[in-house]
């Protein structure tokens, strides 16, 4: 009895061993989970919570109709960054119509916070309720008090209603044309000058429009919504609150009139980098970066930091998330999603060791690679940091 229980177990533990021996990042790969499912959080983010990696992003099904919400947000987790355990839906979408979540719903680019003060994981998402196509613009916020969910539904905003930005100009505040307020966008193209078409002073009183987003937690605890505003044409870095569910008010618009997109921000020595897209919906363009000294600007742009064949399309992917290593100093993982809007759940992702060529972040392709990666590029620094203080004697 005993030798086969032993048996049993032995076979059940090959099995499972066979599911989770990843040891290295195949980019544009399927990627299986702990079950040998292909991994479902597209548009994800990354917390790092209690010595595990938690990636949350977008549940698709397949077909087209799998570009809307129909089940809601993913979780999985990994100690390694290579192998991860599904552990379910976190945030599901609600079948009752009355519901800011209604299934159906356009829910994308989850992303998880940890808020300490209050022992709480925070979820923000660009949510367009539905019915309203890309029309209503608005981010959604969820709680709960355990990190894999499941996660409450407690509403959706239209940010920072009534507050000018930080760096508004007089010309914001003059009276909107009529035209402006009642025209429809096609989200590409403001077709005229951003602050003198000022869809910032036509939105002022109703809350600005919130679309791809992003969250960033500063040293200091304090966290910041990065998302596409004012027809897709100009991003705005919004301070939370304390805990992490309204804002403070203090915002700025950055890359006005640029049309940026999926939108990213990590630090790297004191200094904020950004990598996001430009504005062609799933189909992929060319990555744009850029840094700044604080996080409200001015940013500074740095170009396409994709270096190689594909470039211009970043590899045929949009980025999600810059995930920081921890533990490891400057090591940044670039993680993008290949969409497939035709069969949505057959999206791929895109993970990419970030380098840093003078002073500006550059992605190469890689068909495999692992986090040893890191371990040589530091050496590299190293020897090249040595070098240049040897020229300088
Ligand atoms: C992309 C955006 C995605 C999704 C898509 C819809 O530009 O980054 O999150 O909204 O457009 O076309």
């Amino acid at each position: 009895m005993i030798k086969k229980f032993i048996t049993i177990l032995a076979a059940f533990m090959t099995l499972n061993v066979s599911c989770q021996n990843t040891t290295s990042f195949k980019p544009g790969q399927l990627w299986p989970d702990n079950n040998g499912v292909h991994i479902n959080a597209h548009g994800g983010g990354m917390l790092y919570f209690n010595d595990t990696y938690y990636w949350f992003g977008e549940h698709k099904i397949e077909g087209e109709k799998g570009n809307s919400a129909q089940v809601g947000v993913h979780c999985y987790s990994s100690k390694d960054l290579y192998n991860w355990k599904d552990e379910g839906i976190s945030l599901k979408v609600d079948d009752d119509p009355k519901s800011g979540i209604t299934k159906g719903c356009i829910l994308e680019r989850p992303k998880v916070i940890y808020n300490k003060k209050n022992k709480q994981f925070v979820m923000w998402f660009h949510l367009e309720r539905l019915g309203y196509g890309y029309g209503f613009a608005s981010s959604g916020i969820a709680v709960s008090n355990n990190v894999s969910g499941p996660y409450k539904y407690i509403g959706c905003v239209r940010p920072n209603q009534g507050q000018w930005p930080l760096n508004v100009k007089e010309i914001h505040k003059m009276p909107v044309d009529p035209i402006v307020m009642t025209k429809r966008y096609p989200g590409d193209n403001l077709f005229g000058d951003a602050d003198t078409v000022n869809i910032l002073g036509r939105d002022l009183n109703k809350g600005q429009m919130a679309r791809d987003m992003t969250l960033f937690v500063d040293d200091d605890g304090k966290a910041y919504h990065m998302f596409a505003s004012e027809e897709n044409s100009t991003l705005h870095i919004s301070q939370l609150t304390d805990d992490y569910l309204s804002y403070t008010g203090q915002y700025a618009r950055a890359f006005v009139g640029r049309f940026m997109e999926a939108p990213t921000i990590f630090k790297k020595d004191g200094k904020y980098y950004f990598i996001g897209s430009g504005c062609t919906g799933w189909a992929p363009n060319a990555a744009r970066s850029a840094v700044a000294d604080n996080i409200f600007g001015p940013w500074t742009e740095l170009g396409n930091p994709c270096v190689g064949a594909d470039s211009t399309l970043t590899f045929h992917s949009q980025s999600t998330c810059v995930l920081q290593l921890t533990g490891k100093k400057n090591a940044f993982i670039f993680m993008a999603d290949r969409w497939s809007p035709k069969n949505a759940i057959d999206g791929r992702y895109i993970w990419l060791p970030i380098s840093f060529e003078n002073n500006k972040p550059v992605l190469k392709w890689l068909d495999e690679w692992d986090l040893s990666y890191f371990v040589a590029m530091s050496k590299l620094y190293l020897i090249i940091n040595v070098k240049s203080m040897l020229k300088y004697q």
